[in-house]
């Protein structure tokens, strides 16, 4: 195995980049009185049961408003009050009361739904049937944010939820590879899953590539929302608004954010709009994991200036290598530091009739880590389980392990989900 270590590892009690102690997410919820508005009362009931006895029930907003006056509050509004989608009149109370925080339930949730109920003054927007698990960490993030004092809280904006955590800087690591199909995404999403198991706060994983990208798909993830979602209300964008729209991988705890749903929604999400992005989750989180398309554009050139680290992925063939070598060269002109560059090789076993140190010699640059083909790789990847969960004790699973310890290292206990 111990070609697959990396090429300069560093003494295990010295870890490249030791994890930072942080603070966790604060998790008792303030008591905010919830109001569940839903005129149909079987959905009623079954909303109010989800969120247990402190909910109450009613079929209109009629009155609430009177009955609540003074107090912060927190409304779950249940399907029926959408009367066009994402319009449900409670938007004048919204506008009126900063101390009221409203959680809308949409049936058929569309991202135009979702940017319209936000721009209504919605703290969340969530699909219906809403999984008892989400609807509750959606009513404790918002009733924390209620209980943050109200100056400075614009009506509609979810407060910082994650006070102590300002200021934190979380260390960005981008996948990018010149060349489609290198393994990048494969390796994005088992070092997010690594990460997260062993970091003691947040990582999150986020899918930029915008047009194509499978992350959702490798984690059996079905998100409510995606990065449309953050630049459709851009301006509002916070870090408790941001936390909201990211999907949580179960198995490891991974935050993710998912690519648009459809090609199209692509270049609604610039340059600009990625570098707040990762600046928000990196104040929150250990680690923001950042998975690419296969080209430069804008958006990657600014990710790659924003990364700490940049794991370049190639394959072990000639168009790789030579996509990679114009990659590389791309790279230098543009002055990025070769420091923060690391090469992967991947399948990097492969009886191929090309042998590592001609690749580094042709590269002129050293592999960082060698990642060998497996065939449990494709397996776990239509499995939607990434091979460092279905298949730990393989080779490839072993070799993503050296490749996180670079950045974390390995704990003894899993940390516990979220
Ligand atoms: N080490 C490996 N062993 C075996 N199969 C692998 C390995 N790495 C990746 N693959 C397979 O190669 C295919 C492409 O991998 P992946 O989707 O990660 O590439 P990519 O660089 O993200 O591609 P794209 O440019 O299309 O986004 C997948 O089907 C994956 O299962
Ligand atoms: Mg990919």
């Amino acid at each position: 195995m111990s070609e697959y270590l990396w090429a300069d590892d560093p003494p295990a009690s010295e870890p490249g980049h030791p994890v930072r102690a942080m603070s966790s997410f604060p998790t008792s919820e303030p008591s905010v009185p919830i109001v569940v508005v839903e005129a149909d009362a079987s959905a009623r009931s079954r909303l109010t049961m989800q969120l247990g006895e402190r909910a109450v029930p009613v079929d209109t907003l009629d009155g609430i408003e009177g009955r609540y006056a003074g107090t912060p509050l927190l409304l779950v509004l249940g399907p029926s009050c959408s009367t066009i989608p994402g319009n449900t009149g409670a938007e004048g109370l919204l506008s009126r009361r900063p101390d009221v925080g409203a959680i809308l339930i949409a049936d058929n949730l569309s991202t135009e739904v979702f940017q319209q109920a936000m721009r209504s003054g919605f703290r969340d927007v969530l699909g219906a049937p809403v999984d008892t698990g989400q609807l509750n960490e959606a009513v404790r993030r918002v009733a924390q944010s209620l209980a943050v004092p109200s100056q400075g809280v614009t009506p509609g904006y979810a407060a910082p939820v994650i006070e102590e955590e300002h200021g934190k800087r979380g260390q960005v690591i981008t996948v990018f590879s010149t060349k489609g199909g290198a393994g990048k995404s494969v390796l994005a999403a088992n070092l997010g899953v690594l990460l997260a198991q062993r970091a003691s706060g947040t990582v999150a994983l986020v899918d930029a590539d915008l047009q194509f990208g499978d992350i959702a798909v490798m984690l059996k993830l079905a998100p409510q929302h995606t990065i449309v979602d953050a630049v459709g209300s851009f301006d509002r964008l916070d870090v408790g608004f941001l936390e909201s729209l990211l999907a949580t991988h179960g198995p490891s705890g991974l935050k993710v954010l998912p690519a648009p749903l459809e090609p199209a929604f692509a270049d609604q999400i610039g340059a600009e709009q990625m570098h707040k992005i990762i600046e928000l989750l990196r104040s929150f989180c250990d680690f923001v994991v950042v998975d690419t398309p296969a080209y430069f554009n804008d958006v990657v050139l600014g990710l790659i200036e924003d990364s700490d680290d940049v794991l370049l992925v190639a394959g072990m063939d000639i168009p790789n290598i030579k996509n990679v070598k114009i990659g590389l060269q791309t790279l230098r002109l543009l002055n990025t530091p070769m420091s923060k560059i690391h090469l992967i090789l991947n399948r990097a076993n492969s009886k191929v009739k090309l042998e590592v140190s001609e690749v580094e010699r042709t590269l002129q640059v050293k592999a960082d880590a060698l990642i060998p083909s497996d065939v449990v790789v494709p397996q776990s990847v239509n499995k939607g389980t990434p091979v460092v969960i279905d298949a730990p004790r393989s080779s490839i699973a072993k070799s993503l392990e050296l490749l996180a310890d670079r950045f974390a290292p390995p704990v003894a206990t899993k940390k516990k989900r979220r």
